[in-house]
């Protein structure tokens, strides 16, 4: 019963599409392959690896086109003009966000990577500002990182130089600097509470990668009427919620608005100043809402690139002996890395780009919308319709980047050894909705990569060929294959 309506409903929908599509005297949407009803392209794409399936429509189709993620189209940009034109030269139009039925239930519209309008602004400008350190008291957050790798360096080296997967040491230090800059203070790597939070963020991120997740998100009724593993992601949210509220009563009772500790600190002064505002964003749900998006943006994504550079480095013994190198010269033994210390160290840095490159961490980045009606290269594109961005599109470019599927610096070194910057590196995006914790993530793979190297040999448990640095897809992100490594100290 519920299947036949779902499928009446489904099919009348697409003839009114397709009827509205004829009759628009806008125009019409960028070309792409045909439809089926209710699917949509749905078996054009390889659901296990969209972004390659989106490359490869691409060469078809080109730089703009539309495909139908069941019911509805989104209109894929690919290559550097395309983007540029549309999330830099467009701005504004391009920076709604896309939609996450899992992600609306869980952040009401709260929060910065799921929010739109006034609320997503607000809250995106505050929270930028306060990374930036403007207001976050004595302690900047280049010393929390720093402090964080000194913890970190410290726990590998209680591995004895036995083989270790080094996955759950990182995620326990990139969850710890956020710990640092929401609750000011960092945890013990056994600590309980800390153990369990991490453990539920670990969990939401595989199921929210599986294939059911994405499922649910482009037919959004199987999260309301079937029983999943999706219930668990919501019971793991409601718990994290409640710690961090938890966390704010302390603040609040121990509130000193002319010394502020934190992200929550800096967050409840703004609620008073702004109390008589009428100010949406700056409520208590908001505060929770955003303190959990930092959280889930920021622990994942450098730590899995942190393991994945670790890999590349394990391959690659001549470009680790280089970066030791200037480790040698620059920082030497015994002083802790520092961000100053980047400017003289061109190679390094190159390196650190280049594992971003490589890996293409988030491959389309998070959908976005238009948040008007549209005209775009003579396409017409409704208000509201997803827009994807292709990154690997910029990160893979065959000309910006000779032979993109190798590891190699040199992708980011002129002739005498310069850094060289490119404007095709946009791993974090670009535009309006560009990632909130750029500079925070480039401080702390730089900090913890050379904070590492700088006190260990990495050794590998295999012989070097048969190490495999292919990136897995899997969800919106890629992965490293699994595997081991000696860190030996200097
Ligand atoms: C290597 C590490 C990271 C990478 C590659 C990365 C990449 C990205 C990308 C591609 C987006 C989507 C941008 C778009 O919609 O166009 C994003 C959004 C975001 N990231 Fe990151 N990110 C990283 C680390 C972090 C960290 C450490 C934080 C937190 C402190 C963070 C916070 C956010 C937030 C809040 C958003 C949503 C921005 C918005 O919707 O306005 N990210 N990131
Ligand atoms: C993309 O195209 C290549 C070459 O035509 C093909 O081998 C590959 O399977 C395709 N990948 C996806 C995910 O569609």
């Amino acid at each position: 019963m519920g299947l036949v309506v779902v499928l009446v409903l489904g099919l009348s929908c697409l003839l009114l599409l397709s009827l509205w599509k004829q009759s628009s005297g806008k125009g019409k949407l960028p070309p792409g392959p045909t439809p089926l009803p209710i699917l949509g392209n749905i078996l054009q794409l390889d659901i296990k690896d969209i972004s390659k399936s989106l490359s490869n429509l691409s060469k078809v189709y080109g730089p703009v086109y539309t495909v139908y993620l069941g019911l509805k189209p989104a209109v894929v940009l690919h290559g550097y003009e395309t983007m540029k034109e549309a999330l830099i030269v467009g701005g504004e139009e391009f920076s709604g966000r896309g939609h996450f039925p899992m992600a609306e239930r869980v952040n009401k519209g709260h929060g910065i990577i799921f929010s739109n309008g006034k609320i997503w602004k607000e809250t995106r400008r505050f929270s930028l500002m306060t990374l930036r350190n403007l207001g976050m008291g004595k302690r900047s957050i280049e010393e929390r990182v720093q402090e964080e790798a000194h913890c970190l360096v410290e726990e590998l080296r209680r591995t004895n130089a036995s083989p270790c997967d080094p996955s759950f040491l990182l995620s326990c230090a990139l969850c710890n600097v956020i710990c640092s800059i929401i609750f000011h203070n960092r945890f013990d790597y056994t600590d309980p509470n800390f153990l369990t939070l991490l453990e539920k963020f670990n969990e939401n991120f595989r199921i929210l990668n599986s294939p059911w997740i994405q499922a649910c998100n482009n037919f959004p009724a199987l999260i309301d009427y079937l029983p999943g593993s999706h219930n668990k992601v919501f019971k793991n949210f409601a718990y994290i919620k409640s710690y961090i509220l938890e966390k704010v009563k302390e603040h609040q009772a121990s509130l000193d608005v002319n010394d502020p500790r934190d992200f929550i600190d800096c967050f409840l002064i703004k609620m008073e100043q702004e109390k008589h505002n009428h100010q949406m964003a700056f409520t208590l749900e908001n505060l929770i809402a955003t303190a959990v998006d930092l959280f889930r943006a920021g622990i994942d994504t450098t730590s899995i690139t942190l393991r994945y550079g670790l890999l590349l480095l394990l391959k690659h013994t001549d470009v680790t002996a280089k970066v030791q190198k200037e480790i040698d010269s620059v920082i030497e033994r015994h002083r802790s890395p520092c961000m100053q210390d980047r400017i003289h160290m061109p190679y390094t840095d190159a390196v650190v780009h280049e594992i971003q490159r490589y890996i293409d961490l988030i491959p389309i980045s998070l959908p976005h919308t238009v948040t008007r009606d549209i005209k775009f290269r003579n396409y017409f594109i409704p208000k509201g319709t997803t827009v994807l961005t292709s990154l690997t599109s910029l990160l893979h470019d065959v000309q910006e980047f000779p032979n993109p599927e190798v590891f190699d610096p040199g992708h980011f070194l002129d002739e005498s050894g310069n850094f060289k910057k490119s404007d095709y590196f946009m791993p974090f995006s670009a535009g309006k909705r560009i990632c909130v914790g750029e500079g925070l993530a480039r401080m702390e793979l730089f900090l913890f990569l050379t904070s590492i190297l700088q006190k260990f040999t990495l050794e590998p448990v295999v012989d070097l060929k048969d190490i495999d640095t292919t990136p897995i897809p899997r969800g919106l992100s890629h992965v490293p294959p699994s595997y081991q490594l000696r860190f030996i100290p200097i």
